[in-house]
């Protein structure tokens, strides 16, 4: 079935009359791009220009589509062009603007046909060619529908089909239209150990931007995912609301107008900002996908569709197995020897993880990476901490039945380091300014090719000379400042742009060598996660921000977007919390350890035990599962999550008390979600410490029909702080 290819031409409007300066169409067009639920209606007019007429939920008869129709008052027609030019007749805010060879920057697209593909039962791609009719550029709008996940990826491909250069002053990726009376935003703000902080408010006229220009970790102060409801702010279970994001792992832009219609348009894609993009004759820009997806029934269901898109399509191996894990980063920071790492790998083994991550520190000589003021770039291990090599730290991990990974951060150098003084032209930094730091470091210049060799080989020779290395660990920790590649040497505003598909270069080279590889996207924190990047990472690092009254609001957020099974979440020494508390909120995804094991008392070493052997059990559950976000802890004292598998027979239920405040807890049973109502669970509460209080409801069964109505009683108060409760149906 997937395998399946067929290409189904809807429509062919003949070319030729886009050649002349006359553009008459002599038929009109109506275009619907639909998924299980929702229909994007397009529709080429008399004219050829392409317009959205509709986005929403889909209508029952397809023939009412025809029934749309575009206001005809003067100018209102050009605010809902599919993809808005700029120059020519259209005065909004354009999703392209170029200038022609001739220094002319008009532009106008007119429909000249359009094709769709499927690949499988799920997945099909509407490609729609549009043509300038008086200069020789096209444009063709690309639309990947995932039907069952009502997710749709859009992008565009610009061909220059001119006699010379055109330069690409704007090439969004997708320039959508919604109507509706009012419009709500959840955006998303942050800093180091910070990430994810949420605002939400209502639109008012004119344009909102959430942007980057920090070039790579672009995500540190704004991350492209946000959300969009419609006439009123969603909740999890009703309201209409769109999720986009931009799938660049770079600058983005997103421009959010209401516009003079009371319309929504939302145009997305790579930001322009210093990055007008040259194209010589014949060549062709793709931009990145805008991803999104639309819930007429809340925010709830808008994430658990984009969950099963990423695990289904996205991410690499996202039904597949995950490791836990023991990090030696802050039990040891950079002070470390041999000695004390096969200390830790006998560490990882007792603790039952399945892999010793060692962090940050092995390497350089010269300059050793003692502290994080040098030594990156020189990726060679330090032989006075390891006078053996890694390599026998491998062998003594698989000797002991744990499998050993290992940190990296490959795009960077510190100026104190062999690689600076050997290759000064592949740093980023302007020829003739003082250079500027971020963590003592600076960008390695990855739109020049030699430096993408460089950055694969670092990880290909890790893998080439430790055969059994099992895990990468990818950091990512600063900004880029004083942008200037050697490389490009005039064409500098291809930088931006050139620098991630470098980077996608490199990866792509990665993955083709070693696809099976789990890797962790880090960033300092979570500076970088996004869908660009999940196509070639297992999971993502959200935040250093480990204490877990901070992660439970943190993980709150990343969960709209991304599945659980790529959130990697450790247990740390950060906050005041119980190591219990500490644990279960780990588990809401893929749980690992950076705690220094040998310090913990028998009691907390055999707590943690128990808890590795009870998350083998229920961990498919948490990544694979839907997930229910049940109890706001920005509303409530308490947060509580449920994840329910497909079969709807196992759940896992975590609550934590928010609010430290006298008489906090939970004030009513919580009612659960996406159970069988016909079913009957039993409940037991889990991952107790030992000799701490149990909840009333041990061991009962009940119907999935009365947990559902009524709800269960997790009895979170100051003295339990933390329940976590399985249900099994029987
Ligand atoms: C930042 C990461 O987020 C940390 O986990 C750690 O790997 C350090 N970098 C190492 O420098």
């Amino acid at each position: 079935m997937y395998n399946l290819s067929t290409v189904v031409r809807h429509a062919v409007i003949a070319a030729a009359v886009f050649c002349g300066l006359s553009t008459p169409v002599s038929a009109q067009l109506t275009i619907p791009i639909t998924t299980a639920h929702n229909a994007l209606v397009l529709h080429a007019d008399a004219t050829g220009r392409l317009n959205t007429l509709y986005f929403g939920e889909k209508l029952t008869d397809t023939s009412d589509y025809s029934r749309l129709a575009i206001s005809r008052r003067d100018g209102a027609d050009i605010l809902s062009s599919a993809y808005t030019p700029a120059g020519s007749t259209s005065l909004a805010e354009p999703a392209i603007a170029v200038t022609h060879t001739d220094g002319n920057k008009s532009l106008d697209l007119r429909y000249v046909s359009h094709t769709t593909t499927s690949e499988n039962a799920n997945v099909s791609t509407t490609a729609i060619l549009l043509k300038d009719p008086v200069y020789a550029l096209e444009v063709t709008l690309y639309y990947k529908v995932y039907a069952n996940d009502d997710v749709i990826e859009q992008w565009s491909r610009i061909d220059n089909k001119e006699k010379g250069p055109v330069t690409l002053d704007k090439y969004a990726s997708a320039n959508l239209c919604l109507k509706a009376d009012r419009y709500w935003l959840r955006q998303y703000h942050g800093d180091w150990a910070k990430e994810m902080q949420p605002e939400e408010s209502q639109l008012t006229h004119g344009i909102k931007t959430i942007d980057t220009k920090l070039g790579a970790r672009a995500d540190l102060f704004e991350p492209s995912v946000f959300m969009v409801s419609l006439d009123k702010p969603a909740g999890e279970d009703e309201g209409s609301v769109l999720y986009g994001s931009v799938e660049w792992s770079g600058n983005f832009r997103v421009d959010l107008e209401v516009d003079p219609n009371d319309d929504l348009r939302i145009i997305a894609g790579i930001n322009n900002y210093a990055s007008p993009y040259v194209l010589k004759p014949g060549q062709q820009l793709t931009t990145p996908a805008f991803l999104y997806t639309f819930s007429a029934r809340g925010k709830g269901e808008a994430s658990r569709n984009l969950h099963r898109w990423a695990r289904d399509y996205k991410i690499p191996n996202g039904r597949g197995d995950r490791l836990t894990l023991l990090n030696n980063w802050e039990s040891t920071y950079f002070n470390f020897n041999e000695d004390t790492l096969r200390g830790l790998i006998k560490d990882a083994k007792k603790l039952g993880v399945n892999l010793f991550l060692l962090d940050d520190g092995w390497f350089g000589n010269d300059y050793p990476r003692n502290d994080d003021h040098a030594g990156l770039g020189d990726w060679q291990e330090n032989r006075k901490k390891l006078p053996n090599g890694l390599i026998a730290l491998v062998k003594e991990a698989q000797q002991d039945g744990v499998k050993f990974g290992i940190w990296v951060e490959p795009e960077m150098v510190n100026p104190k380091s062999d690689l600076y003084f050997r290759h000064p032209d592949w740093v980023v930094k302007q020829p003739g300014r003082e250079e500027h730091y971020y963590r003592n470091q600076l960008v390695l210049d990855l739109a020049n090719p030699a430096v993408q060799d460089f950055v694969y080989g670092i990880v290909d020779s890790l893998f080439i000379k430790n055969p059994g290395l099992a895990y990468i660990k990818w950091d990512c920790n600063a900004v880029i400042y004083n942008a200037y590649s050697a490389y490009l040497k005039k064409d500098q505003s291809q930088f931006y742009v050139d620098y991630v598909r470098g980077l996608y270069h490199v990866l792509d080279r990665l993955r083709a060598k070693y696809p099976a590889i789990p890797m962790m996207l880090c960033s300092g924190g979570g500076g970088r996660v996004d869908y660009g990047a999940l196509k070639y990472f297992t999971e993502y690092w959200p935040s250093d921000n480990t204490d877990p009254l901070e992660r439970i609001f943190i993980q709150w957020e990343y969960s709209y977007f991304y599945p659980a099974i790529a959130s990697a979440n450790h247990v740390t020494n950060w906050g005041k919390q119980p190591l219990k508390f500490k644990i279960d909120v780990a588990m809401m995804g893929k749980l690992g350890f950076d705690i220094p094991v040998a310090k913990l008392s028998p009691a907390d070493l055999a707590f943690c035990q128990n808890a590795l052997k009870l998350y083998g059990e229920i961990r498919s559950v948490i990544w694979q599962g839907d997930q229910y976000r049940l109890s706001d802890p920005h509303i409530a004292d308490m947060a509580s999550m449920l994840f329910v598998d497909s079969a709807r027979s196992s759940a896992v239920l975590f609550n934590y008390l928010a609010n430290n405040r006298y008489g906090a807890g939970n004030k009513a049973p919580i009612r659960l979600k996406g159970l069988d109502p016909a079913k009957h669970y039993r409940v037991q509460e889990v991952d107790r410490y030992p000799g701490s209080r149990s909840g009333r409801e041990n061991n009962g069964v009940y119907s999935g029909d009365f947990l559902m109505k009524i709800g269960l009683d997790p009895q979170i108060n100051s003295s339990r702080t933390s329940v976590v409760i399985r249900l099994t149906a029987e």
